[in-house]
C-alpha cells in the first residue's frame, strides 16, 4: 500500500484539525496514511513516503510555527536535495495580516522547490478572514486534488 505523510505546522490546531479531517480522504483512496505533528526531515528523506501533504499556518510576523521550525531548519541547513519527493500544500493564515498572509507557507513552498521537490497542482491558502472553519475549504480541496492528480490507487 503507498504511503501519504501529512506533515503538521501549527500553533492553535487547525492546521493539525485539517490533517486529521482529510486523513479518510486518502485512506479511502488507498493509501496509508500518518499524520505527523512534529515533522522531521527524516521523514521525508531517510523514509520517504510515496506522497506528502504539508498543513501549515502562519504566525508571528510569516513565521513558521514553533513546532515546524526545526524541519525548515534542517531543510536549509542540510539542502537535502528533494527530487522524489511529490507534495501538495495546505497554508492557513489570516489576510488582515497583509503582505505576510500564509508567509509561512508560502516560504515553505519555495524551499521544497529549491530542493527540487514537485507539487501537485496549486498550493491552497485558507483566509480565516473568508472561511470560520478550515475544514470546510479543505475537505472538497482534497477530494478534488486526488481526482485531479489521479492519487486514487484503490
Ligand atoms: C499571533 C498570531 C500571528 C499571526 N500571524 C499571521 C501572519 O503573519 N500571516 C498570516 O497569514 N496569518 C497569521 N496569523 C493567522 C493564523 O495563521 C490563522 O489564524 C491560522 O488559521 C491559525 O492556524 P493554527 O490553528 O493551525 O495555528 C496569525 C495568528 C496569530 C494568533
Amino acid at each position: 500500500m503507498p504511503t501519504l505523510k501529512i506533515l503538521v505546522g501549527t500553533m492553535y490546531g487547525g492546521a493539525l484539525d485539517v490533517a486529521e479531517q482529510v486523513k479518510p480522504l486518502f485512506e479511502d483512496a488507498g493509501y496509508e496514511v500518518s499524520v505527523l505533528e512534529n515533522p522531521t526531515l527524516a521523514d521525508v528523506t531517510d523514509d520517504a513516503p510515496d506522497l506528502a501533504l504539508f498543513c501549515v499556518s502562519t504566525t508571528g510576523s510569516g513565521d513558521f510555527p514553533g513546532n515546524f521550525v526545526s524541519f525548515v531548519r534542517e531543510l536549509q541547513d542540510k539542502s537535502p536535495g528533494l527530487g522524489q519527493l511529490r507534495y501538495g500544500l495546505i497554508a492557513l493564515g489570516d489576510s488582515s495580516y497583509g503582505e505576510t498572509f500564509c508567509g509561512a507557507g508560502r516560504r515553505l513552498d519555495q524551499l521544497l522547490e529549491e530542493q527540487g521537490a514537485t507539487r501537485l497542482d496549486d498550493r491552497l491558502e485558507i483566509d480565516a478572514m473568508e472561511t470560520f472553519m478550515a475544514d470546510d475549504e479543505a475537505l472538497p480541496w482534497v477530494e478534488g486534488w486526488i481526482a485531479r492528480q489521479n492519487l486514487k490507487v484503490a
